[in-house]
């Protein structure tokens, strides 16, 4: 029996990666971020010393790009190499420069393939798999595909409080031109058909997973 596939995408900040986690450490799934894979090769490329606009130097450094990504709702970590990136992945520096490397075509199809066989591989029940295109283009045919959105100001104070200490107008502002680099290049903001659309504008953490378990569960 194929465990089952629960895809969810969303903008930044709309809290996919937390809710996504809580899901999978409640159904006892996998969980698999996909946006931690584009920022540990957003790190690899700073950490590299290579011009994240450097289309050409970009694509050259995924060959020694030797990352690991978690399948374990606990304790998920992020490794590049010897180096354990899973806070560093999340500075704004990194939040900076990762849309320029993940809009890079050879980089999509590097990236959806390691997507595509650690699905295939993942032996739990189920995995869920959190990204930009899980519902369109890394696993269409997935049992259960989900977009989770939320108003644009929800986004930015989950998001602020997230990264208290930071100041929040340059988040804010960040986390916006994020969102336009990246709609550019997939379209998350609009649910394709077949796909549940989940709005978490007016509900908290708790009420977003419910909603969440209960589209899986109709598709089970
Ligand atoms: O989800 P998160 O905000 O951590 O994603 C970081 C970045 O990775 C996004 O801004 C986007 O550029 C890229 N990404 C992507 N496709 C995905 C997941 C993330 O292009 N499926």
């Amino acid at each position: 029996q194929h465990p089952l596939v629960v895809a969810v995408d969303g903008p930044a900040g709309s809290g996919k990666s937390s809710v996504s986690k809580a899901v999978a450490r409640r159904l006892g799934y996998g969980f698999l971020d996909t946006g931690a894979a584009y920022r540990a090769l957003a790190w690899h490329v700073a950490h590299s010393g290579v011009d994240p606009e450097d289309t050409a130097a970009v694509v050259a450094s995924l060959d020694a790009f030797d990352y690991g990504i978690g399948t374990d709702p606990d304790g998920y970590r992020v490794r590049v190499g010897e180096h354990d990136v899973t806070e560093a992945i999340r500075e704004p520096r990194i939040s900076g420069i990762v849309s320029a490397v993940a809009r890079v075509p050879e980089v999509r199809a590097h990236l959806i393939g390691l997507f595509r066989a650690i699905i295939a591989a993942e032996l739990r029940p189920g995995i869920v798999v959190e990204g930009r295109d899980i519902t369109t283009v890394v696993a269409p045919d997935a049992q259960v595909r989900i977009l989770l959105t939320a108003s644009e100001e929800v986004r930015m104070s989950r998001r602020a409080a997230e990264l208290a200490g930071h100041d929040a107008a340059a988040t804010g502002a960040q986390l916006r031109a994020r969102d336009r680099a990246d709609s550019k290049v997939v379209d998350f903001l609009n649910a394709a058909e077949g796909v549940t659309l989940v709005d978490s504008t007016e509900l908290d953490f708790g009420q977003t997973i419910d909603a969440v378990i209960s589209v899986i569960r109709a598709a089970d």
